[in-house]
Order: C-alpha cells, then sequence, then structure tokens
C-alpha cells in the first residue's frame, strides 16, 4: 500500500497529504465509494455538512474494520451555520452524523464576508477544539484579509486553509499569504475539472514518467507543498490518484505548468459568495 507523506500543521498535529474529497457523491453511493477508497489506502477524508453524505464516512469507517484514529476526519461549517451558537451546533450536529466524539479537524467552508459573521464562528471552533470536540481547525476559501482578521481577533491562526488551485488557477499570492502566516495550503478541485490535461506541459511530463496527466498534476500539487484531496468514484482512479509517490517532476516541468495559470476559477470568487 502506498505510503502517504505525514504533513506536521501548526498546532503540532500530523495529516495525511494526500485524501479523499467528499463533494458530489450521492448520499445513496457514498459509503461504497468510501469503502472502496478506504481499501485502496486513503486516510483521509475531506467532507463537509453541505455534501450531504456525512453519515457516509463513520458507516464507511466502521465497514472498514479500521480504527478510528487510524483515518483523519474533516468536515465543514456551512454558511448558515455561521455565528457563535449555531456554528457550536454544527460542530455537534457533524459529530453525530459521523458517528464520532472527536473530528480531526473542522473548517469553515466559506467567510461570506456578506454576513460578517466569520470572527465569531472562528471563535466557535477554537472554543470546540478546546472543549475536546475536534482536533484542530481550520479554514477554506479564506483570502488574506479575512485570515488576518481572524488571527488578530482571536490570536489563533487556522491550521489550514482549503482554497481552489489546479494547473488553471495557481494562486501564488495567497499560497505564500498562507506560508507566511503558518498555515498549510490545500488544495480544492486539484484536477480543475480536466481543463489542463491535454495542455502540452501536462502531456509531455505524463510522457516522460509514464503517468497520467492526473497524476502528473497531483504529483505537482505534491511538489508544491500542498494538501491535496483528489475525488473519483471510480476505484481504479482513486487507485491511480494515490500512485504519485515514485516519481519526481523536474525543475523544468515545474516551471512549465506554473506558466498554464489563466488565474479563472472553476468555482465561486470567495469575497462575493454568500449561498446559504
Ligand atoms: N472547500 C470548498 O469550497 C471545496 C470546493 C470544491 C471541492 N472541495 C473538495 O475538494 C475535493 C476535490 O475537488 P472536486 O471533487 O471538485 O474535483 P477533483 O477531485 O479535482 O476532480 C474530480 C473529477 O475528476 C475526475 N477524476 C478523478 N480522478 C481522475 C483521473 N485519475 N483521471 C481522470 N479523471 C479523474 C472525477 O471523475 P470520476 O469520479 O468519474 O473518476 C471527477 O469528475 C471535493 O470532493 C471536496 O472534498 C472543496
Amino acid at each position: 500500500m502506498t505510503d502517504i507523506p505525514l504533513l506536521t500543521l501548526n498546532d503540532g498535529k500530523r495529516m495525511p497529504q494526500l485524501g479523499f474529497g467528499l463533494w458530489q457523491v450521492p448520499a445513496d453511493s457514498a459509503t461504497e465509494v468510501l469503502r472502496s477508497a478506504l481499501d485502496v489506502g486513503y486516510r483521509m477524508i475531506d467532507g463537509a455538512f453541505a455534501y450531504r453524505n456525512e453519515a457516509s464516512i463513520g458507516e464507511a469507517l466502521r465497514q472498514s474494520g479500521l480504527a478510528r484514529d487510524e483515518v483523519f476526519i474533516t468536515t465543514k461549517v456551512w454558511n448558515a451555520d455561521h455565528g457563535r451558537d449555531r456554528a457550536r451546533a454544527a460542530v455537534e450536529r457533524s459529530l453525530e452524523a459521523i458517528g464520532t466524539d472527536r473530528l480531526d479537524l473542522i473548517l469553515i467552508h466559506w467567510p461570506v464576508p456578506s454576513r460578517d459573521l466569520y470572527v465569531d464562528t472562528w471563535q466557535a471552533l477554537i472554543e470546540a477544539r478546546d472543549a475536546g470536540l475536534v482536533r484542530s481547525v481550520g479554514v477554506s476559501n479564506f483570502n488574506a484579509d479575512h485570515l488576518d482578521r481572524i488571527i488578530a481577533e482571536t490570536g489563533v491562526a487556522p491550521a489550514l486553509n482549503q482554497i481552489e488551485i489546479n494547473p488553471g488557477l495557481q494562486q501564488p499570492e495567497l499560497r505564500a499569504a498562507n506560508a507566511e502566516r503558518g498555515i498549510l495550503t490545500q488544495a480544492w478541485t486539484p484536477l480543475g475539472n480536466g481543463r489542463s490535461f491535454a495542455a502540452a506541459p501536462i502531456v509531455a511530463a505524463a510522457e516522460r514518467c509514464g503517468k497520467t496527466p492526473a497524476q502528473v498534476i497531483l504529483r505537482w500539487q505534491i511538489q508544491l507543498g500542498n494538501a491535496v484531496i483528489p475525488r473519483s468514484v471510480n476505484p481504479s482512479r482513486q487507485a491511480q490518484n494515490l500512485d504519485i509517490f515514485d516519481f519526481d517532476l523536474s525543475d523544468d516541468e515545474m516551471s512549465a505548468i506554473a506558466t498554464l495559470d489563466t488565474g479563472l476559477r472553476t468555482g465561486p470568487d470567495p469575497s462575493v459568495f454568500r449561498l446559504v
């Protein structure tokens, strides 16, 4: 089975660099999909209340026979649950849905600046951590100004900021902003909906390394230092996406992939996204 590197977060906790994303996996098949992901070797799961499949995490874990502490479980507080009381209730609801007494990591899913409740929400997550309900706390889709505000108002920097990164949207400034604050960058939609699979630098590296375009892109993410959470409902692609630790991209290949940045998102802009 593949040895997935462990990264140390700014609170001293350790997390696999590569995990499995659960967005858009239908609830009625999510347990089976996740069982297969655990069987092929994933040990970190990226869930969210908003994905409507949190219960599959606990169910797949129980079916797998793995011990709870062998799998790193992340979930997220949705936009409708911002605010101190609602966020605390959301943490407890996710614990119950997953069927565990402690999460490894919980994230604020989006900052929703128009509601201006993300500082209160952050405070609630810190309190949940201090109460032992969750080991680490982090954010998702936060820009540098959002990060600075929660750090200034609470003194606690997130362990991780999960943001959209793929060859078409590389976000070098935000990655640097995370790093300057001791925050790990985790890449969502790491494969970019396949939009760079046919790009010349990806194809050339794939041919040289005997790998697929998806594997080259995931390897590029790993060499940038990002944590990464690809999703596939297909067991052979699940295995393929784990099989990226036996080759290296050269400096020239990394530089060539850097030229594919278009600055165009596949998802919403966090500074204005406000869906509840
Ligand atoms: N925080 C946020 O706001 C946020 C937003 C979006 C996503 N996320 C997280 O990030 C995770 C990953 O992002 P994502 O689910 O959008 O997309 P992704 O992992 O970048 O790509 C998934 C798509 O790529 C296909 N795929 C996977 N492996 C492949 C391979 N080796 N070759 C060819 N195609 C492949 C999958 O199809 P098959 O299933 O058919 O293989 C699926 O259509 C999500 O599941 C979620 O956990 C977070």
